[in-house]
């Protein structure tokens, strides 16, 4: 019997941390229909979670992914749960490319005369670092540049919705750099001493510009928010050594199988963005609650200062006023 106490008690104890990792569920009932969602990056992990909740609740999605084929496989996946037979359009969309990126935009401002949402959530971790077709680091676009570019292409159709949101999936590895990093990027592309400080940057990045978009948004109808998803068990180590080895993977499978959330879990917190009755903006969320970034994403003239940093940086796209 001791045995089987031991057993339980080991049981018990065990689910009780995985409960902990879990984090937190979205419990609004809010419905989306006849609402329209721009989602980046569907087609894998807690972008492809989201889309079967949002389906689920009546949305129409476009899904801006780079590979046609497997947004497609997926568009096809969705129609089981979509009982609302609410359209579901795939486009593409390569964040490495601004010349893409507006492309992609001029698509949706002619197809949509409203949407209600954009979730930049497509993003890389780890990528090798080197520059795109645009001249800037790879991880540095994909994750803010990118996300930057397209959601002020898209501010005039968010505009037009009576109730807008931008949900920005940053993650706590924006806490790993300092201004010192961020700035970094302003003097030379390729400063960045490592691919993981690449990352933190792109995601400090991201909650900054999420706060000062807010803050130039405020008297409009479009809230914008950074989402932290938690710790995600996804694609997205596809270039992290001690992940993307299987046998090292193997070795840590164990642990991870507990403390590491699956992707409709790491996928909570965006929904719970896109459906909350709270008109919070400008904020950063984890766990489906307000929560507190790091002190330097709080510094409101930094994010301001930054923002401007990047226009410039952007001055070849954004020749005219922008919009907001
Ligand atoms: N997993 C975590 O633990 C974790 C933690 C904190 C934050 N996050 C953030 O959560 C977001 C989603 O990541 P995930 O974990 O779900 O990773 P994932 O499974 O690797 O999914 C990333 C998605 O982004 C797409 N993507 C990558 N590069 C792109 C590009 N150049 N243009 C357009 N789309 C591109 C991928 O397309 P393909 O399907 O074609 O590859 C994929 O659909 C990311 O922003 C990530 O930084 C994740
Ligand atoms: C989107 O449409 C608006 C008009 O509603 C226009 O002013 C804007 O330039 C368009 N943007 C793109 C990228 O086509
Ligand atoms: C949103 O929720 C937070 C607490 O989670 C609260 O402090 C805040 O006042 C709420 N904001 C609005 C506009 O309801
Ligand atoms: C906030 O950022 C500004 C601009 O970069 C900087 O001058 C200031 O020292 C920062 N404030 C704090 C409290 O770190």
């Amino acid at each position: 019997t001791a045995a089987c106490c031991n057993a339980l008690l080991t049981g018990a104890a065990l689910y009780g941390i995985y409960r902990y990792f879990y984090g937190g569920i979205c419990r609004c009932t809010t419905r989306l229909d006849g609402l329209v969602i721009i989602i980046t990056g569907p087609t894998s992990g807690i972008g492809k979670a989201l889309s079967f909740l949002l389906v689920e609740r009546g949305a129409s999605l476009v899904l801006a992914c780079r590979d046609l084929e497997k947004g497609n496989q997926l568009k096809n996946k969705l129609k089981k749960y979509n009982s609302n037979n609410a359209k579901i359009f795939v486009k593409q969309l390569n964040l490495q490319s601004f010349s893409s990126i507006i492309k992609f935009a001029e698509d949706i401002n002619s197809t949509f005369n409203e949407i209600y949402a954009l979730v930049n959530n497509a993003g890389v971790f780890f990528h090798e670092q080197k520059l795109t077709e645009d001249g800037f680091d790879i991880t540095f676009q994909v994750n803010y540049l990118g996300p930057f570019v397209l959601t002020h292409h898209l501010l005039k159709t968010l505009k037009k919705s009576d109730h807008a949101r931008v949900v920005n999936v940053a993650s706590e590895a924006h806490r790993t750099v300092n201004v010192y990093d961020l700035k970094a990027i302003t003097k030379c592309q390729t400063d960045f001493r490592t691919h993981y400080k690449a990352y933190g940057v792109s995601k400090l990045a991201l909650v900054l510009f999420s706060r000062q978009l807010a803050k130039k948004l405020k008297n409009t109808n479009i809230l914008v928010n950074a989402v932290n998803p938690g710790n995600v068990e996804t694609a997205i180590y596809r270039y992290f050594p001690p992940l993307c080895n299987p046998f090292l993977y193997a070795l840590q499978w164990p642990v991870r199988t507990i403390v590491v959330k699956r992707p409709h879990q790491g996928a909570q917190s965006l929904l719970h963005s896109l459906l909350t009755s709270n008109r919070s903006t400008g904020q950063y969320i984890s766990d489906c609650k307000l929560a507190l970034p790091s002190s330097i994403a709080l510094n409101d003239s930094l994010a301001e200062e930054y923002y401007d940093l990047t226009m410039q940086l952007l001055s070849d796209i954004f020749t005219t006023e922008s919009d907001c």
